[in-house]
């Protein structure tokens, strides 16, 4: 048996917006992109949505309109993929990492007021795997020093923190739309949210030159706009989420409940509505348990196996982040995509328990 680690969805539906937008000639900035902004802000209760190319443009994008650059300092997670950090780096600020919570792998907020300084611009906490950083102290905090919360919630479309949509809760957030996320454009696509209306504004002249008229451009813009067949696959896509991340929360429980006694299996906050982006369990054999799993024919992970700040162009130096730099040693994630069926996580399970 052969089982995926993420699995993309197509039907029919999927393959005649496709060819609707081949057949419309129109395939930048048309009525589909529109529509999936003013959707997708819908489904995540946001005002505002602003298209873009990739989740990483949308943290770029975020971190332009926020005016983020040299001398200014935004405070992140280590524990995480690189695109939570790297735009405020390329734009020449400088990325401050705070420790983890062990059990929930987000930014710890006890730790976060320590790492604020008169040059802290922006916090950047990521909803990692999934499961939402624990938002209202962060919140708090950075309301009380004047700093704007970006929401990296690339993993986490359709999430919930105290009953609020990821994407709702912080001054701005970010989604990718890439293959393997629970939902996506068949490619790469973003999007960024927010409630405020100027930035909304901004963001949207930014990702497309600057412009006021076609060949007027006032902002010093990019172009990091979402294309029309992305757009229309992504509207396809969004219908079915709710089903999809039900589907995904039945398997983590039945992960839970056979492989609790063998592995640390997730645990989900009582304040959170996980999403099971990835299904992330820590053992201390980690790597050849990975090994067994691949002959067996089961796809593995590790999300992410070298913390932000031990990657090379990063250049941190001094940094001490003894909870992330221990768990990235002991995590995997297992095939988790709402495709998979009650055979394979079985067979699944009984793999992990041979090979543990
Ligand atoms: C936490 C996080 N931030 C940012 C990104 C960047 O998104 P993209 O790959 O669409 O550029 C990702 C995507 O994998 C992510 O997981």
């Amino acid at each position: 048996m052969q089982v995926n680690l993420s699995e993309m969805y197509v039907d029919d539906d999927i393959k005649k917006a496709v060819n609707d937008v081949l057949d419309s000639g129109q395939y930048v900035k048309g009525k589909n992109l529109a529509a999936f902004e003013t959707e997708f802000a819908a489904y995540c209760n946001a005002k505002y949505a602003v298209g873009v190319s990739s989740g990483t443009s949308a943290m770029l994008l975020a971190m332009m309109a926020l005016g983020i650059g040299r001398g200014d300092e935004v405070i992140v997670p280590s524990h995480t993929f690189i695109a939570t950090a790297s735009p405020a780096k390329f734009l020449g600020a400088t990325p401050i990492y705070v420790d983890i919570d062990p059990v929930n792998y987000n930014l710890d907020p006890s730790k976060l007021e320590k790492a604020i300084t008169p040059n802290t611009k922006a916090i950047i906490p990521v909803h990692l795997y999934g499961h939402p950083a624990d938002m209202d102290p962060i919140m708090h905090i950075a309301k009380e020093h004047g700093i704007t919360v970006v929401e990296d919630a690339c993993q986490a479309h359709g999430a919930e923190y105290r009953g609020k949509r990821t994407g709702s809760i912080g001054d701005l957030a970010v989604f990718s739309f890439f293959p393997s996320k629970n939902m996506t454009v068949a490619g790469d696509g973003g999007m960024v949210l927010t409630d405020n209306k100027e930035l909304a504004h901004k963001m949207s002249m930014l990702r497309d030159h600057g412009r006021t008229d076609k060949y007027l451009h006032e902002l010093l813009g990019l172009n990091l706009r979402m294309s029309e067949i992305p757009a229309a696959i992504g509207r396809q896509q969004l219908k079915h989420l709710p089903e999809w991340i039900k589907r995904r929360r039945e398997i983590a429980s039945m992960y839970n409940d056979l492989l609790e006694d063998t592995v640390t299996v997730p645990k989900e906050a009582d304040w959170a509505k996980h999403a099971y982006y990835v299904y992330t369990l820590q053992t201390s054999n980690r790597d050849s348990l990975r090994e067994y799993l691949h002959s067996k024919g089961i796809s593995t992970g590790i999300y992410y196996p070298v913390p932000v700040h031990r990657q090379p162009c990063m250049e941190a130096r001094n940094v001490d982040l003894p909870l992330t730099d221990e768990c990235v040693k002991r995590i995997i994630s297992i095939p988790m995509h709402p495709k998979l069926t009650d055979e394979q996580i079985h067979y699944i399970v009984d793999n992990i328990k041979r090979g543990i």
